[in-house]
């Protein structure tokens, strides 16, 4: 069996990020969201996976991923030319997935519990898809599946307005080789992507057996910042305590890891939270769920389930930062000088709100 992870894309959600940075490679609870994947992979004993990426953005999460050798994998990468759907980029791993059943992974979505599960079902079951399907309050806003009298996937639905389930599709699925006839069979959508969800109901269509399986541990879709700052709050949660760094005159609450080299003066630290190697941290408190990065410098401020990336610094804020997504070497600071003003040097996209 091998597996496919999807890290193209076009991620205009996540702008400005994506801007200049792919949307897997933005970090949760400090580890890229990708490599949540990466390891899901090898918990499951996948030992073959081809990446998709973007021509824009591949370079860097070959950089970052290697050749999977530290995930216990070993990697493949597959330029998708263009982020035209799902389906397209199964179609654009065929040469490498050939006529291998595969797991596909979406690249920025976490799975508290993992493949592994899935992966033995589909082992032992055999059907020609397995997809993975949770239950949420709010069905209109995913694709939805109906299960037939046989407890089987009879039809899916995008965003339904009158849901018939609860039953959300979450993005791991598991695929035979049948999938590449169903995904040359369709047609672009509205949106002028070839749609995974198209593809699997042609399966359906087609009388082959496409079996659900659910999960119950938390899923999450890390496509735009709430989700993200969401995501890191879950993997915050289930934090192992390490502090590593040095600490002045400074106190650490709850879960919470300081990374070696990391530096703390007069500053509390509220857990769920950790702070990456090299982060000098002064007359500051840093709140529950957030995440800073490596080599950030933080003085006078106040933060709180945000996630701020290497590099940046923040300094003299007269009111506590939260819910915030701070971009890699961002500078957030006050100067001296009289009138009192804001002053901004923002890249496109940003979104900036004084509350
Ligand atoms: P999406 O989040 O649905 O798409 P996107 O990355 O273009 O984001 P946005 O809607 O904000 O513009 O994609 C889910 C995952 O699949 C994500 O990791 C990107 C990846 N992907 C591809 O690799 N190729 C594709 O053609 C598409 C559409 C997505």
């Amino acid at each position: 069996m091998k597996g496919l992870i999807l890290s193209g894309g076009k991620g205009t959600r996540l702008r400005p990020l994506t801007h200049t940075s792919a949307k897997q490679l933005v970090p949760v609870a400090n580890k890229p969201v990708l490599f949540y994947g990466l390891e899901a992979m090898g918990a499951a004993g996948i030992g073959d996976v081809g990446i998709i990426i973007a021509p824009e953005t591949g370079a860097e999460i070959r950089d970052a991923a290697g050749d999977g050798s530290r995930f216990g994998v070993s990697i493949e990468y597959i330029e998708q030319d263009e982020p035209l759907g799902l389906a397209h980029a199964v179609l654009t791993a065929e040469p490498f997935l050939g006529d291998s059943p595969f797991v596909m992974y979406l690249g920025d979505n976490l799975l508290r519990d993992g493949i592994v599960d899935l992966v033995d079902t589909f082992r032992t079951e055999e059907p020609d898809a397995l997809i993975l399907l949770t239950p949420v309050p709010d069905p209109e806003h995913y694709g939805v599946a109906e299960l037939n009298g046989e407890g089987r996937v009879g039809r899916l639905v995008e965003k339904p307005k009158e849901p018939q389930t609860n039953l959300a599709l979450v993005g791991v699925y598991m695929f035979k080789p049948a999938i590449f006839d169903a995904a040359r069979a369709i047609e672009p959508s509205w949106r002028g992507e070839l749609e995974i969800t198209d593809a699997i109901q042609t399966l359906v269509d087609r009388g082959l057996r496409v079996d659900p399986h659910i999960v119950h541990g938390w899923w999450k879709d890390t496509g735009q910042v709430q989700d993200m700052l969401e995501a890191n709050r879950l993997i915050l949660d289930d934090l192992e305590e390490r502090v590593e760094g040095e600490l002045v005159n400074s106190r650490v609450e709850g879960r919470v890891v300081i990374e070696e080299g990391a530096r703390l003066e007069r500053t509390t630290v509220r857990g769920p939270a950790i702070v990456g190697r090299g982060s000098q941290i002064r007359d500051a408190y840093i709140g529950p769920y957030t995440a800073i990065g490596e080599e950030v410098a933080i003085e006078k401020a106040e933060l709180e389930h945000s996630i701020v990336l290497s590099g940046s610094s923040i300094r003299d804020l007269e009111y506590r930062i939260e819910a915030s997504l701070i971009g890699k070497d961002v500078r957030i600071g006050r100067g001296p000088a009289l009138p009192k003003a804001y002053r901004f040097v923002v890249g496109d996209h940003a979104d900036v709100q004084i509350l």
